[in-house]
């Protein structure tokens, strides 16, 4: 193998340049719909991984806002405590432990002896990003037996000390109560803390300690980051996957996501640590949890917002095999089966039934409409099919109407793959996870991947995917060009495929600029400020341009174009704008001339080109620079069905091209 390495590389300039310098003819047939598009072909993977749910898409400002983690003062700090030395009894904060099963175990019981100016302090998640003028609602839970303590003073502190807004409280009731108030940001700071200083001396107890801005996505209390929302909302996805992701599974079975403990009143929720609290030594994160404020309700609440269809994924009895790959025995999965049954209950249950009415009491008597359940994440080998078998018998004999997906494994080849797609097929499987991490080159050459798949057999969700540009679980990876290019390449052949790929989503979504574990992310935020990545911009064009009907894109020649000349193309028609979309991926470093011709039906004389671009792979959007690399609109003439274009090296366009 070695030896043809130097006859490659000096062969591969003499035969690609006369190449590249002709013109690339490609027709596409508008007339003719090879199969339809389904709605869900683009759409969101969440997991609550790199802070994206507390402390990201979750608005909630306080850290360990129960003092539940397990240092139930992590996140909390006592400056001021002890003026005098050590003296338990006055100006500390004691964690009281009154029920240890309980969702709410903790709260936190301060003595004030005298008034030296005792202080509690919230550091946030990695600080709190404030915004000048806006407006923070904090509420708090107290009890104050004695009532001696007749005011808390609340404040946002930046790194010198200054107050930049303040509000109090006079919680005064001698019982449980909860207490709220609103106050205003005085400046803009990414930054600050969360301070309360007590009036009086005495005890008092906190709990529930709460800040949210009230400028939530639509408004809501206990509601989602506004601006991490938009930029959802903005890929118009077709569907919302949740809650992962290996966090499904958790790393013990203990640790699992479980469902039924994240709806309801929010303060009776079970908190649990964050399975990426641990994951890697090279990204600790011990003040990762699991507050599930953004829950189940939410989450379907979230995907009717967005217009996405739900699909949740819900553990088999199976902790991550990657972990402990501990168990459930065959004969104990009922109450796994079980939750699966009630989550399609709770979500398109009538008001009548128990879980129906747990979401009638939410707020939502309406279904939510649930059509689809994914069994096991990244489940392979024998006991997940043995797994996968009895939870589809039971959800088929009550819901044939719901559609379930089920796992192929971690990768996308190899024995895990062959052995679970294989199974699954003879069992008639409706829709196969399949997920890729890979290197670039490897989404370019896979541009291919599914042309020649068995018709007959499941549909594909390409449930997670993303082109790594060092390697898999590498904190080097960048969300550069390179990477984003060869994935829309990819996604010409997932969209070619789209009689079989139904669904396909990028992973993971979101991170924290500070708080993240894993990497490349579609999209980065901080407390204050959030963008897209350039990889986003790929999927927010394919997303947009989803169309209904797809269309075969033919050389002259009559071959398919998949990455010849590093060219990669696929075509839609959409019914309801009456528009033709035309992806067009140039993977050189040469400019490329193309010639389209439209057959079967009469399109306009005016095409529009959006097209993201760099010379540089390497180019990468940043909290910095977040639109250095976004989609630039521009237009076209198209003459007697016919339209001319020359694609500039490195760039991904899609033409939009009106029928008459
Ligand atoms: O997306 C990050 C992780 O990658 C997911 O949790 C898991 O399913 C995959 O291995």
């Amino acid at each position: 193998m070695p030896n043809f390495r130097p006859i490659f590389i000096l062969l591969l300039p003499l035969f690609s340049f006369p190449v590249m310098s002709q013109k690339t003819e490609l027709v596409i047939d508008v007339g003719h719909s090879i199969a339809k598009v389904q709605p869900t072909m683009y759409g969101i993977f969440f997991e609550d991984i790199n802070f994206a749910a507390d402390g990201g898409l979750y608005a909630e400002m306080v850290k360990n806002r129960g003092f539940e983690f397990d240092d139930p003062m992590m996140g909390w700090k006592q400056p001021k405590s002890n003026p005098y030395g050590f003296n338990p009894t006055s100006g500390i904060a004691t964690i009281i432990q009154p029920e240890a099963d309980a969702a709410n175990r903790n709260f936190c019981r301060i003595n004030i002896e005298d008034d030296k100016g005792y202080e509690l302090i919230n550091v946030g998640f990695r600080g709190m990003g404030i915004k000048k003028a806006a407006i923070y609602d904090l509420s708090i839970m107290a009890r104050n037996p004695g009532q001696t303590i007749t005011k808390i003073l609340v404040q946002f502190i930046d790194s010198l000390g200054n107050v930049l807004g303040e509000g109090s409280m006079a919680p005064t009731g001698k019982d449980w109560q909860t207490y709220s108030t609103k106050f205003v940001a005085q400046a803009t700071n990414p930054k600050t803390t969360l301070k309360f200083t007590f009036k009086g001396t005495g005890t008092i107890d906190l709990d529930n300690i709460s800040l949210f801005p009230e400028d939530t996505w639509k408004g809501r209390k206990n509601g989602l980051r506004k601006d991490i929302v938009q930029l959802l909302a903005d890929l118009r996805p077709g569907f919302l996957r949740f809650p992962g992701g290996c966090i499904v599974e958790g790393r013990t079975l203990a640790q699992r996501y479980q469902w039924k403990k994240t709806v309801g009143p929010v303060w009776d929720r079970n908190l649990l640590i964050n399975r990426w609290n641990t994951e890697f030594a090279h990204r600790p994160a011990p003040d990762y949890f699991q507050s599930f404020g953004l829950g189940f309700f939410e989450y379907f609440q979230l995907s009717e917002d967005l217009g996405a269809a739900p699909v949740p994924i819900l553990g088999c009895g199976m902790a991550c095999q990657f972990n402990t790959g501990e168990l459930v025995p065959l004969d104990d999965l009922g109450p796994y089966i079980q939750d699966a049954l009630d989550l399609i209950e709770f979500a398109n249950g009538s008001v009548a039934t128990p879980w129906g009415k747990v979401r009638n009491d939410m707020g939502h008597p309406e279904p939510f409409h649930m059509k689809y359940i994914g069994i096991g994440n990244e489940q392979w080998g024998p006991e997940y099919i043995k797994r996968y078998k009895q939870f589809e018998k039971a959800l088929k004999d009550a819901h044939p109407e719901i559609v379930i997906i089920s796992s192929s494994g971690p990768f996308p080849e190899g024995d895990f793959f062959e052995y679970g797609r294989s199974e699954l097929k003879k069992l008639n499987a409706e829709i196969i996870d399949e997920h890729y991490y890979n290197s670039p080159e490897w989404f370019r050459e896979n541009a291919t991947r599914y042309d020649n798949y068995d018709r007959q057999g499941p549909k594909i969700f390409a449930g997670e995917y993303a082109a790594q540009s060092v390697g898999i679980t590498s904190p080097e990876n960048k969300n550069n060009w390179e990477c984003a290019l060869s994935e829309a390449a990819f996604m010409t052949g997932l969209e070619r495929n789209a009689d079989i790929v139904i669904m396909t989503s990028y992973a993971p979504l979101l991170a924290h600029e500070e708080g993240w574990q894993w990497t490349p992310d579609l999209i980065w935020f901080n407390n204050l400020e959030v963008y897209g990545t350039v990889n986003y911009y790929v999927q927010k064009l394919f997303a947009n341009h989803r169309g209904t009907d797809l269309l075969a894109v033919i050389t002259a020649k009559g071959d398919v174009l998949t990455g010849q000349n590093n060219l990669y193309a696929s075509s839609v028609k959409d019914a309801n704008s009456n528009e033709v979309f035309v992806k067009l991926v140039n993977f050189s470093n040469k400019k490329q001339a193309l010639e389209i011709d439209f057959k079967n039906q009469k399109v306009g004389s005016e095409a529009t080109v959006l097209t993201l671009r760099s010379d540089t792979l390497s180019d990468e959007n940043s909290f910095g620079n977040p639109k250095k690399i976004i989609p630039q609109e521009s237009s076209l003439h198209v003459s007697n069905n016919h339209l001319n274009i020359e694609i500039t090296p490195y760039t991904f366009m899609v033409l939009e091209v009106p029928l008459k």
